[in-house]
């Protein structure tokens, strides 16, 4: 084993070659992986950790107890319950140029189609590095709070979901490296709270922000690119990745719920203060700076390009519509913290269903790959819907074709009654 140690996050694109995406190599990428170059980079953290024994082993038949039995129970395996053999789908390209407002940017529109290619499959690597460093990130919280948590069910769960995060790890190595063939680094916010989380003393702290804002926000992230990938793998792989997910932020909201009540008000703040500080930074991260840098892009223009979009602004927003009713139910949208989310504009929220109540039914429900859309997808669709259909209404004209609103809407009115009659 060659180890290499390094005191600094890696900054380059790494490419591995003969994936089902890229088969042939572009050669702009500096760090090719070959064999002979196998270094491990480690980068160190140290941590104040505050672990606890449990001596007294007792199996509370609660909620905690039957979300352990389900992970038990819906173990998959990404060797056997994913067919990685289907080909690359075929892409539109012009979609994601709309939706990322970028139609008619000079830089964009400047690339071959060739170039074009290129920049999406750069914008796909990135989301999916993301989401492979995130589930890093949540292995090692997790395997943090198997030490940490006080209570005999809950270290017996945080050990299950370490062993879930293993599998998200894995799966989205091998799609990455397999499918893409090209994985970007972690992006700078992620990696701060990320920090944040795994050295900070406070277990709760730690419950905090992997369960309720990391993963909150990873459900709807992984829905979201479940909705808009062609690529059949990729939905396979988010709808096994998601039913365990939805199990870690309800473990999460139902640990949470008890133990906020305990806090003083103070310590109360101070968490609400620091969900709320979680919530800014990941609003941030959510455009691949890193792919307009490789491009030669002048990165700060075109971030406020893609930030300005409508899609990108309602998506950036949607994204919280899990996190925002999980805190208020565990306690910690306070008063004095409400009017900071309401400036963020995503207070809307608060009122949407938490995942403090489970729906067990959906909880349990066998996996089945070859399901296209759950009940809960179609749910989550639904409301998505109504979210952007709510703040299509308030804009004046159409983000994508620039007709005045009052127009599209009434023809949009014509439709569905002319459907329904
Ligand atoms: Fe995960
Ligand atoms: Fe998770």
């Amino acid at each position: 084993m060659k180890l290499q140690w390094t005191d600094e996050t890696p900054r380059k694109i790494q490419s591995f070659a003969g994936s089902a995406r890229r088969q042939d190599d572009a050669d702009d990428i500096d760090d090719k992986l070959t064999n002979e170059h196998v270094d491990q980079v480690a980068e160190i953290f140290s941590t104040p950790l505050t672990g606890a024994y449990n001596w007294d082993y007792t199996i509370q038949d609660n909620r905690i107890k039957k979300l352990y039995e389900l992970g038990k129970e819906l173990n998959w395996n990404a060797e056997m319950d994913i067919d990685w053999n289907r080909p690359w789908p075929e892409e539109d390209f012009e979609q994601g140029a709309a939706l990322m407002n970028l139609t008619d940017y000079p830089p964009y529109v400047a690339l071959t189609d060739e170039q074009k290619r290129e920049f999406w499959l750069h914008q796909n690597s990135w989301s999916l590095s993301q989401f492979l460093h995130g589930e890093q990130g949540a292995l090692l919280v997790a395997s943090q709070l198997a030490s940490c948590a006080p209570t005999f069910n809950a270290k017996l769960y945080a050990a299950s979901q370490t062993f879930d995060e293993a599998r998200h790890v894995e799966v989205f190595n091998k799609y990455i490296q397999t499918r893409i063939g090209l994985m970007y680094p972690i992006n700078t916010s992620l990696k701060s709270i990320l920090d944040k989380i795994l050295t900070d003393p406070r277990w709760d702290l730690k419950f905090i922000g992997m369960q309720i804002i990391i993963e909150g926000l990873a459900l709807s992230a992984f829905n979201t690119a479940r909705e808009t990938t062609p690529d059949e793998v990729l939905k396979d792989i988010i709808y096994l990745v998601v039913r365990d997910e939805a199990r870690h932020v309800t473990f999460g909201v139902n640990y949470l719920e008890e133990f906020v009540k305990t806090l003083s008000d103070e310590e109360k703040e101070e968490r609400a203060q620091f969900a709320y500080e979680a919530c800014v930074v990941s609003r941030e991260r959510l455009v691949a700076t890193d792919v307009f840098a490789h491009f030669g892009w002048d990165v700060e223009e075109a971030r406020q390009r893609v930030m300005e979009g409508f899609v990108m602004s309602t998506f950036r927003d949607l994204l919280f519509q899990r996190v925002i009713p999980n805190l208020k139910r565990i306690g910690l949208m306070t008063d004095k913290i409400r009017p900071k989310f309401e400036e963020l504009g995503i207070l809307d929220f608060e009122n949407l269903p938490d995942d403090g109540d489970i729906d067990w039914k959906a909880m349990e429900r066998p996996l089945d790959v070859t399901e296209e859309q759950s009940a809960e997808q179609a749910a989550i669709k639904e409301q998505m819907e109504k979210i952007v259909a709510e703040r299509l209404a308030q804009q004046d004209t159409c983000p994508v074709t620039g007709r005045p609103m009052a127009e599209v809407l009434a023809e949009k009115e014509a439709a569905a009654a002319a459907a329904s009659a």
